[in-house]
């Protein structure tokens, strides 16, 4: 986590953006998180919002959030933010005023300005005023000497307008945040590519790995299995990349995925089918209990016959956070006593009742 939280900033709390119909598990994790640092306060979270809070009993210095603050730790966050206002009643004649006061009110400079929405049909409807609003208020904060944007070393002010006359106010450490307006990335469909889910491994690279790991891990040459997939798109990412993929699937592979020149297709049983020598990569789609794909998934690594995978468990839809534990401690009980690894799980922008998860050992 980052040192360089602004020290002076005090902070009210925890504000974090999710898909709408998750906000009762990020809720969870919100408390969860802050209990484990010790802090005392309680979180607020509507059905259908797209967003929960986590209000601190009294406001702290931002330095009180460190360990708390990665918007990668909690699985149902799009973004994580610390909030330091929350303004109700915003004249329409002059929004910026009031929001100039409350950040001027905070003693802190900001080096950047995201102005958003929660990811819900209603408040999207705003995200074109959100849009022409940010150059005047960006001038306004300028003149005011609360936005420098030549500081890049400052952390970045969020303004999410619940609603039109409703705004938070925020701040994030652009290490510690998605980089992401509104947390949600937006990738274009590659033409080629046979499904829309191939946009679920790609973000699933850009988020859960770092710039590095991509680098090791998604090189030309290497090689890749990929349980479940027909029709392609995870196949058709790798192999785009230049790796050599065996697609495993009963189903057909489509032309533009095997005319890639880097596939194999298999027809064979996912669970049981093992590659005849170690590769880099082993991804897997297959709708299945996600505790039987942890399993699985588990096993590849500990025998050593992948580095590394990025798979997907399909959730239930109540108790969600009770499957996504318990394939935690599934993985756990396996990988223990062969060494340190790297599982991170997120809800992506591209999952609907599923959540996406890296694993490998460490090295
Ligand atoms: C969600 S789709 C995969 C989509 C794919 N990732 C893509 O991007 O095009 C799930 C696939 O898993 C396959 N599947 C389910 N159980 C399987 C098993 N035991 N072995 C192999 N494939 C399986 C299904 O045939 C189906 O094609």
């Amino acid at each position: 986590m980052s040192s360089a939280l602004p020290a002076g900033l005090l902070v009210s709390g925890l504000l974090a953006y999710c898909r709408t119909g998750f906000e009762k598990e990020l809720a969870a994790e919100l408390d969860e998180l802050a209990a484990s640092a010790g802090l005392i306060g309680h979180v607020r979270a509507k059905p259908g919002t797209g967003f929960a809070v986590y209000q601190s009993l009294e406001a702290l210095p931002a330095t009180a959030f460190e360990d708390l603050a990665d918007w990668r730790r909690p699985v149902f966050a799009r973004q994580l933010l610390l909030w330091f206002a929350h303004i109700t009643d915003l004249p329409e004649r002059d929004r910026a005023s009031p929001l100039r006061d409350a950040v001027k009110a905070s003693r802190q400079r900001f080096g950047a300005l995201v102005l958003e929405t929660p990811d819900t049909d209603e408040a999207k409807q705003r995200s074109g005023f959100c849009r022409r609003f940010t150059a005047p208020l960006s001038r306004t904060l300028e003149q005011a000497g609360a936005l420098r944007p030549d500081q890049t070393d400052l952390p970045v002010l969020h303004v999410m307008f619940e609603s039109a006359t409703t705004a938070w106010l925020a701040a994030a450490m652009p290490q510690d945040s998605s980089p992401w307006p509104m947390g949600i990335p937006r990738l274009r469909m590659p033409g080629g590519a046979p499904s829309r889910s191939t946009l679920k491994l790609s973000e699933a690279f850009i988020t859960l790995l770092s710039e590095d790991e991509r680098q090791t891990s998604l090189r030309a040459g290497l090689r890749a299995v990929d349980l479940g997939a027909s029709p392609g798109g995870w196949t058709w990412q790798l192999a785009s990349r230049g790796l050599h993929v065996t697609a495993v699937d009963n189903g057909p592979l489509s032309a533009s995925v095997m005319a890639t020149g880097m596939v194999e297709h298999l027809r064979a049983d996912g669970f049981t089918w093992r590659p005849p020598r170690a590769v880099e990569w082993m991804v897997c789609d297959m709708v299945e209990q996600p505790s039987r794909i942890a399993a699985l998934v588990a096993d590849w690594i500990a025998t050593g016959r992948c580095r590394r995978s990025i798979f997907n468990l399909k959730l239930p839809m109540k108790r969600r956070l009770d499957a996504v534990a318990q394939c935690r401690a599934l993985i756990h009980k396996r990988l223990a006593s062969v060494g340190p690894y790297d599982l991170r799980i997120k809800h992506l922008y591209h999952d609907r009742e599923e959540v996406t998860a890296y694993l490998a050992l460490r090295r």
